[in-house]
């Protein structure tokens, strides 16, 4: 990690694209160093130097115990932050998706972050500050048909952040949950639906990153305990894969 500077470490899951690497380039424009986890980063074509990835597959949880252990022995500098973004989405009536699917979306959207938040929690109590951040989803908050196991994951993320904010709080951690409705990201790329063209029907990366610039740059003594995030319209498009 190339930081002999007093800056500041993000740590984000699923920074190789869409949300993930949008918080990337608003954290180190804020002058954070960031350190980004995903499967593969030569999509997202960047290089800075308070910038550093590691190419982890966080839905091999056999593997990603010792992953972590490794990734927490390199880390040099305070962590200001944990943001636990990865996520992906199998959509489809539930007997059309494979028990394969179902594992998939639960080991990456849900047990892959409990077990990196697990990892984190020692360093950032000892610290006796930090913030963590799931991206949850506005289908945390409502179930919707062909998103019955993405929902599933959404929900129980959002209640392990529930839980985790109310055993954090004496520490100095805080926990804060993201719900966004559609972003426009390239999320959408295996489905077969997206948000409509016209920019009011998708929230931005961007937006999602201003708002975490928000959480991160408060009074430690205020938790944004979540926020909901939606485009001001919501008008989908079915395509063909
Ligand atoms: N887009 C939306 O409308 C929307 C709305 C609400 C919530 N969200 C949530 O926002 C988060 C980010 O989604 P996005 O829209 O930015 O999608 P995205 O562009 O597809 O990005 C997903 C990120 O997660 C990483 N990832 C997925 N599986 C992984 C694994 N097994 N190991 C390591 N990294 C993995 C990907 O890295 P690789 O490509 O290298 O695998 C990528 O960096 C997700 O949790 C998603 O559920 C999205």
């Amino acid at each position: 990690m190339n930081n002999p500077s007093s800056k500041k470490l993000v740590v984000v899951t699923g920074a190789s694209s869409g949300i993930g690497l949008a918080l990337v380039k608003a954290l180190l424009a804020e002058g954070y160093a960031v350190l980004g986890v995903a499967n593969n980063f030569e999509k997202a074509g960047l290089s800075h130097p308070d910038f550093s990835f590691r190419s982890i597959n966080l839905a091999d949880l056999d593997t990603l115990p010792d992953a972590m252990s490794r990734l927490l022995a390199e880390i040099d500098m305070p962590v200001k932050a944990l943001i636990n973004n990865a996520g992906i989405g199998r959509m489809g009536f539930l007997e059309q998706l494979s028990v394969k699917d179902i594992r998939l979306v639960l080991d990456t959207n849900l047990t892959s972050q409990i077990i990196v938040t697990k990892a984190f929690l020692p360093l950032l109590k000892k610290q006796g500050e930090g913030d963590i951040l799931f991206m949850g989803s506005e289908a945390a908050l409502k179930g919707a048909r062909q998103g019955s196991i993405y929902c599933a994951s959404k929900f129980a993320v959002r209640g392990f952040s529930q839980a985790l904010r109310d055993e954090c709080g004496k520490s100095g951690v805080r926990v804060t949950l993201i719900n966004p409705g559609a972003v426009r990201t390239p999320f959408f790329e295996k489905l077969q639906f997206e948000p409509d063209l016209a920019p009011e029907n998708a929230i931005e990366p961007e937006d999602i990153a201003s708002a975490v610039s928000m959480v991160l740059a408060s009074r430690s003594g205020t938790v944004f305990d979540e926020i909901s995030l939606s485009p001001r319209n919501q008008v989908w498009k079915k395509k063909s894969l």
